[in-house]
């Protein structure tokens, strides 16, 4: 069992430290807002630098790239607590280039390590797990990373940034698209029924099923917060690249709403024009 430190206990954080704890690993965890690492019963340290500096492998999981920045950079930060014999393993979704910026600010051993999959699969430890990095620290590490999910190598520092915003892509232009269907069949005078009766026969039949009860309800509980979806098609349309689905994809979740509900409660607002 490895002493790990895990750095960031929102919603996926706590969860994955959680996890880690059930598993027998000796945890020290840290968190901007201090209370949130109380119920895990474990020790606090009083800075991403003194979390590191207690691990061997040390896990951030935070919001956004500014956030990994607080977290990892400056005085406080786990470059400050981290040595050569440290594992980083960087699991928030930030993108290539924040990765990039991470391994150069840090003298240990980078994973960028995101995920797909939210809090259920993080409490449940059956996240997809996208890795970056070099494959021999992946394989020293894949033990642990297995007690929160699949792993899946997918090449050097910042593949796994990579992937996760590819995958990520498809969330941002699916919602978009079961939205507009079922706007279109409400303007063609089809019922909400037979309308997904129709969308069960096409390629987003799964997805159809999947939204049909928040849809119905009117209700969408929070997982994956539409300020994350927000910020991570931010994040793919920083790239510059011509992702025209993308882009209106982008221009649903971009329209007001309260960013703390679910990104999927987007298909409210698209099918009540
Ligand atoms: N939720 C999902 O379904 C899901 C699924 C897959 C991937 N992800 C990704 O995983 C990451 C974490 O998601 P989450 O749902 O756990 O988010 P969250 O609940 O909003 O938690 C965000 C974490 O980042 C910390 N943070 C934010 N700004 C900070 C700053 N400037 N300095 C230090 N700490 C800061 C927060 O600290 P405080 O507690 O002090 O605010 C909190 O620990 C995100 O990159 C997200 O896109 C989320």
């Amino acid at each position: 069992m490895a002493k790990v430190a895990v750095v960031g206990l929102g919603g996926m954080g706590s969860r994955i430290a959680r996890r880690l704890i059930d598993a027998g690993h000796e945890l020290t965890v840290w968190n901007r807002t201090a209370a949130k690492a109380e119920p895990l019963g474990v020790p606090i340290a009083e800075s991403p630098a003194e979390a590191a500096s207690r691990a061997e492998v040390v896990i951030t999981m935070v919001a956004d790239p500014p956030a990994l920045q607080a977290v990892t950079e400056g005085p406080e930060g786990v470059a400050a607590g981290a040595d050569e014999n440290t594992t980083v393993i960087e699991m928030s979704t930030v993108g290539p280039a924040a990765i990039e910026r991470l391994g150069s600010a840090v003298r240990a051993d980078v994973l960028d390590a995101p995920v797909l999959g939210s809090l259920s699969e993080a409490e449940s430890g059956t996240l997809s797990i996208f890795v970056g990095g070099d494959e021999h620290v992946f394989e020293r590490r894949r033990e642990l990373l297995e007690a929160l999910g699949k792993p899946i190598y997918v090449g050097p520092s910042g593949s796994g940034a990579a992937a996760k915003l590819v995958a990520n892509s498809t969330l941002i232009t699916i919602i978009g698209a079961l939205g507009e269907a079922l706007a279109l069949a409400d303007a063609l005078g089809l019922p909400r029924e037979k309308a997904f009766e129709v969308l069960g026969t096409t390629a987003l039949a799964a997805q159809a099923e999947r939204r049909r009860p928040a849809l119905e309800s009117h209700d969408y509980p929070p997982r994956f917060p539409l300020r994350l979806a927000r910020k991570d098609a931010d994040l793919i349309a920083e790239l510059g690249l011509d992702l025209r689905l993308t882009e209106a994809g982008r221009s649903w979740l971009a329209e007001d709403g309260n960013g703390e509900q679910d990104y999927s409660a987007v298909l409210e607002r698209i099918t009540r024009r």
